[in-house]
């Protein structure tokens, strides 16, 4: 498109008509690709008619309706995912986390093809990429469904949302395929990608993603395909499923075909010929992991021989010819240029270290916790320190330590305030009965403190309590700062009394985004018992406690009448009778039900939504009553559903293994409890063996 076709210079009804028919071009478009399988034009041409059409839109922001295609991209939604089998099912891999692990592994596989240390034996190296597996089905040559991995053996069906990906052929290139044949790979999306879809996702009022690997599953999940095609999702293919024709004798030449085919395969695979070449391969691979512009969390190492593989099979539900090296947490120096002081929604006082930005794992790193003011007299961290700092997986950055401690000209130790640095209230540090002093110093303001009352708002709107969609911590701070909204009861009476408040009128708001905040403000005004609870952020009780509380109690009235009774030591008495609900949450429960400030905020809530009971647990499944333990990375659920749905069935689930654990459900990784479990003689599971016994 020309430059000097320059929008301010044509008129509103000009732009308008020519709007209209970009929007026809680029729906027909739409249409043939995504539906028909059959696209008319060029990727770049199909380009510069979106560019075109967005370039009108910000110069005439009328004409960006609803319905323009610059909003949605014209698929309709397929519904709820269906379910497809995987007639070979996908695994996982076992983990190496050293050196001694790999050639353990390479001396293994070589024990059990009972082959000489003289004899060849290869082995592929490749990034393991830090995404979602997902399995594309091509019969001749034409993309006919494609699913997630599931619990291995059947997954969702995701046809209508890979069909999306750019990078995924829709019809097979070159020859030589076999008329079936299953591609599978990660989606996954980059780093720079994801930067400006968080950008855009908290400009929205939205909570930004953690990592682009929880960004690439909430995208590849939408119901809503054109969504799916709204992120920037990509594919690398490095193995695959059911096959009518073998690929290929090797790994290296089946990964080759793949690309001739059509997909994206990773150009740092490397043949290695021993474990030391893998090792080698590893580390360079692990220097510039940074500089690759995506997440990768490893290397995975296969047997290169297909026959071999072949021969080596699987056990339980991982390959004996594949492992996966995983890296240490990341570990960078830099300098710590100030200490600040954040208030959280307990009044905690942390010390956050303000870093020179510095590159750990390909994430920048400008911040990190100090935790409290025992960690920094630990430490002994001053501020123009040079630090060494651990980023591992999604926690916060760590200082781990001191680089210059002995450097002379330190400057001051960095002591806490002994007020709150938003409200100045008095700061201290709570001594308990046994006379032990807390680690935490916190603001004894309570929620006159604006910065509890802020946090206690961001958490009351959370995803675990309300779940409330377009309202970020930017809007509940314009709320707050306005006094619009200063406690959760006032986000219900918001849109009545939007005559005045007049929302879309407001910087960032529109018609449409104000009538979006307010119906998912309606869609909350029935709360789950569990999410009422939870929402109120009382010390002691996270959503795992709101969860035993509201399976214990199923109807909220009941449990309120009980919190609120004169006869407190029945009250703590019965609390303490759930299983996994100790003194220092059920103290907090009571000290918060009896604080009069605090039943005005219940009672105005109970004003606006209605509490829905909780549901019976199923008493006759096989695992009610016994008590779990979940240790490593699942990866067939998420650590929260596996939970719920634990308790769901009347199993406890505990945080640490004892005599009276009776199963411990093991991922990858598992290392302690594991330990202990097999000492103790406790049952170990792995998670598809969980999942099969609780059916
Ligand atoms: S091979 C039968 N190669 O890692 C083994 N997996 O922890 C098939 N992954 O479920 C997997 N990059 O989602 C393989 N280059 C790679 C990989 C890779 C990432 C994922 C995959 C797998 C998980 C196991």
């Amino acid at each position: 498109m020309s430059s000097q076709n320059n929008q301010s210079a044509i008129g509103e009804a000009k732009a308008k008509q020519e709007h209209h028919n970009l929007a026809i071009e680029i729906r027909i478009h739409d249409d043939a690709y995504y539906k028909q399988d059959a696209p008319i034009v060029e990727d770049a041409k199909y380009d510069a008619l979106r560019k075109r059409l967005l370039a009108l839109e910000a110069e005439f922001p009328a004409l960006a309706t609803k319905d323009s295609p610059s909003q949605n991209v014209g698929i309709k939604p397929s519904g709820k995912f269906g379910k497809i089998t995987h007639n070979v099912p996908m695994l996982s891999l076992d983990n190496a986390f050293d050196d001694g692990d790999v050639r353990d592994f390479a001396a293994r596989v070589r024990r059990f093809l009972r082959m000489g240390e003289g004899e060849a034996l290869s082995f592929t190296a490749e990034p393991k990429i830090d995404g979602l597996s997902a399995s594309i089905r091509y019969e001749n040559g034409a993309l006919v469904s494609a699913a997630t991995r599931g619990d291995g053996r059947i997954g969702e069906d995701i046809t209508a949302n890979i069909r999306t990906l750019k990078n995924v052929p829709h019809k097979l290139a070159g020859s030589n395929w076999p008329d079936v044949v299953e591609i599978r790979g990660e989606v996954y999306i980059d780093d720079a990608d994801f930067a400006t879809m968080n950008a855009a996702q908290e400009h929205a009022g939205k909570e930004p993603y953690k990592n682009p690997r929880n960004a690439a599953a909430g995208s590849l999940r939408q119901i809503d395909p054109s969504v799916t095609a709204s992120r920037p999702l990509k594919f690398y293919a490095y193995a695959w499923g059911e096959v009518s024709a073998p690929l290929s004798d090797t790994q290296m030449g089946a990964v080759d075909n793949l690309n001739a085919w059509g997909f994206s395969t990773n150009d740092l695979m490397k043949i290695c010929a021993t474990a030391s070449d893998m090792i080698a391969h590893y580390k360079m691979i692990e220097a510039g992991r940074s500089t690759l512009g995506y997440d990768i969390d490893g290397v995975v190492y296969k047997v290169n021989d297909l026959a071999l593989q072949e021969r080596l099979g699987f056990v339980s539900r991982a390959p004996r010819w594949a492992i996966a090296h995983k890296f240490p947490a990341e570990k960078a120096t830099t300098l710590i240029e100030d200490i600040d002081v954040q208030v959280g929604r307990t009044g905690a006082l942390t010390p956050v270290a303000r870093l020179k930005p510095v590159t750990v794992g390909g994430v920048v790193v400008s911040n990190a916790t100090l935790h409290n003011e025992d960690e920094i007299k630990r430490l002994d961290v001053r501020v123009g320190d040079t630090v060494e700092i651990q980023r591992a997986g999604d926690v916060i950055p760590q200082v781990l330590r001191v680089l210059d401690a002995d450097r002379a000209g330190r400057s001051e130790e960095f002591t806490l305030p002994k007020s709150c640095p938003i409200c100045g209230a008095g700061a201290v540090r709570d001594i308990d009965d046994k006379g032990n002093m807390d680690v935490v110093r916190r603001c004894t303001n309570g929620l006159q403190c604006p910065a509890q009352a802020i946090e206690s708002l961001r958490h009351f709107v959370s995803r675990r309590a309300y779940d409330i969609d377009g309202m970020g911590a930017k809007q509940i701070e314009a709320f707050y700062q306005k006094e619009l909204m200063l406690e959760p009861a006032h986000i219900f009476t918001l849109e009545a009394r939007n005559d005045d408040i007049k929302l879309k009128t407001w910087d960032g708001w529109g018609e449409q985004s104000a009538s979006n905040l307010f119906a998912a403000i309606n869609a909350r005004r029935n709360i789950e018992f569990h999410r009422f609870l939870y929402g109120f952020g009382i010390r002691h009780v996270g959503h795992g406690n709101a969860n035993l509380i509201a399976k214990h109690y199923l109807s909220f009235d009941k449990f309120l009448q009980l919190m609120t009774s004169e006869d407190q030591d029945a009250a703590r008495a019965d609390l303490l009778a759930i299983d996994g609900i100790g003194e220092a949450s059920a103290s907090a429960l009571l000290g918060f039900f009896h604080t009069p400030q605090n039943m005005v905020v219940v009672d105005e809530l109970l004003a606006q939504v209605n509490v829905i009971d909780a549901e019976a647990p199923n008493a006759d499944s096989p695992v009610t009553g016994k008590t779990v333990v979940f240790t490593g990375k699942l990866e067939l659920m998420s650590r929260d559903e596996a939970k719920a749905k634990a308790q769901s069935l009347g199993a406890k689930v505990s945080g640490s293994v004892s005599a009276k654990t009776d199963y411990l459900v093991a991922g990858p990784g598992a290392g302690s409890k594991l330990k202990k479990a097999e000492g103790l003689g406790v049952k170990v599971l792995s998670e598809a063996e969980w999942l099969e016994l609780i059916g």
